[in-house]
């Protein structure tokens, strides 16, 4: 099933992507409930609990008891409910899985095969760290980079506290970028972010270069992960010039701001035409507006992209307490014409480009 087009295929699919997301933000209306027949109770085990992907990654087991109780609720007024939905139920009641870990599958639009697969938890702070679960940033920043590919475009991206790695995953899957590094300073964060990416790119990893095309050798991106404290800037190896740097939730803490800061502007130093896009949940406006004073102090300026809604990947966007940042450097213009003056003497036409990008 790609696309749903009938009403009970709508009805599967919404289940299906809750399922997998480990969300039990779900409800169904007795007139979907009618059309959850038997056969389609058969298609929605198939497409979760009995999935190749399911049993070689499961969700976490507290939340099926809870999901599936849910489910059966909704069914038992208006429907048989299918024998194997109590059986997993009951089964998965016995189970004493208490896995702090657990898999979560995030569908990429409605195609339930375009699926990235993050291990994370539901823990906000796991031995000192926020990076072991996905927050809701990422979805917010990962989405916006679905819906604007051609910025992506063959661009080398670095990802600043990436935590268990979606953004960076989705972008690097779907955007046809040249590489991407993915860093954070905490190294159980980068545990996580290194099986995350042989999850998600197995494919790559057991390959056979020989075996393949060219151009399929070329269209994919290098991958990598790092360690990159925002404390230690003057230690970011100078091999590391991206294009784009992006981040979410990473604007909270006022002890990081300015160390942020000063990555950034090694980054700027680096490749004047770099662009940055932060997305945030603000919990705190004095920390926000604080980041914001502190770029306006670096020479770097900034705008608000504005979202509206989600399109490929499910955030929260009635939440008003948001915003997507995209950071460049201020000045770019004249440091540009700054280096070309270095590089080659002034002439004419030099001037005319200079003139024309102010
Ligand atoms: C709230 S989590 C966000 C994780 C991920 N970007 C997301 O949105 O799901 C903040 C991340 O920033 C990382 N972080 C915090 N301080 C840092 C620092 N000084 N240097 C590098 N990363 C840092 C944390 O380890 C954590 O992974």
């Amino acid at each position: 099933m790609t696309t749903p087009n009938t009403k009970v295929e709508c009805v599967l699919n919404s289940l299906i992507r809750n399922y997998f997301k480990g969300s039990l933000l779900f409800s169904v209306q007795p007139e979907d409930a009618e059309l959850m027949t038997w056969a389609t109770q058969r298609a929605f085990l198939d497409a979760t609990v009995h999935s190749e992907l399911l049993k070689r990654y499961p969700v976490k087991n507290e939340f099926s008891k809870l999901f599936f109780k849910k489910l059966i609720n909704f069914l038992e007024p208006y429907q048989e409910v299918h024998d194997d939905i109590y059986e997993f139920l009951c089964a998965a009641m016995k189970s004493e899985s208490s896995d702090m870990f657990c898999y979560r599958h995030y569908v990429i639009g409605f195609d339930l095969q375009d699926i990235i697969t993050i291990k994370e938890t539901n823990n906000m702070v796991v031995n000192g760290t926020t990076g072991m679960r996905t927050w809701e940033a990422a979805l917010m920043l990962a989405d916006w980079a679905l819906c604007n590919k051609n910025a992506f475009l063959h661009k080398n991206v670095l990802e600043l506290g990436s935590g268990v790695g979606f953004t960076g995953i989705t972008i690097a899957k779907h955007c046809k970028i040249k590489s991407l590094v993915l860093t954070d300073c905490h190294e159980d964060v980068l545990k996580a972010i290194n099986e995350n990416i042989s999850i998600n790119f197995h494919e790559y990893i057991n390959a056979n270069d020989n075996d393949m095309i060219e151009e399929e050798r070329n269209s994919r991106p290098n991958i990598d992960a790092m360690m990159l404290d925002w404390n230690d800037d003057d230690e970011i190896p100078s091999c590391l010039v991206p294009d784009i740097v992006i981040g979410a939730d990473i604007v909270y803490d006022p002890s990081i701001l300015q160390p942020l800061c000063n990555v950034l502007e090694r980054l700027f130093d680096r490749n004047v035409e770099l662009e940055v896009y932060i997305a945030s949940v603000i919990r705190n406006e004095d920390t926000f507006n604080d980041f914001l004073r502190i770029l306006e102090k670096n020479d770097l300026s900034f705008c608000k992209i504005s979202l509206e809604c989600s399109k490929f990947i499910d955030w929260d966007y009635n939440n008003e307490q948001r915003c997507l940042l995209k950071i460049i450097r201020k000045n770019k213009n004249i440091i540009l014409y700054e280096r070309l003056l270095v590089s080659a003497p002034v002439s004419q036409p030099q001037i005319s480009t200079f003139r024309h990008m102010r």
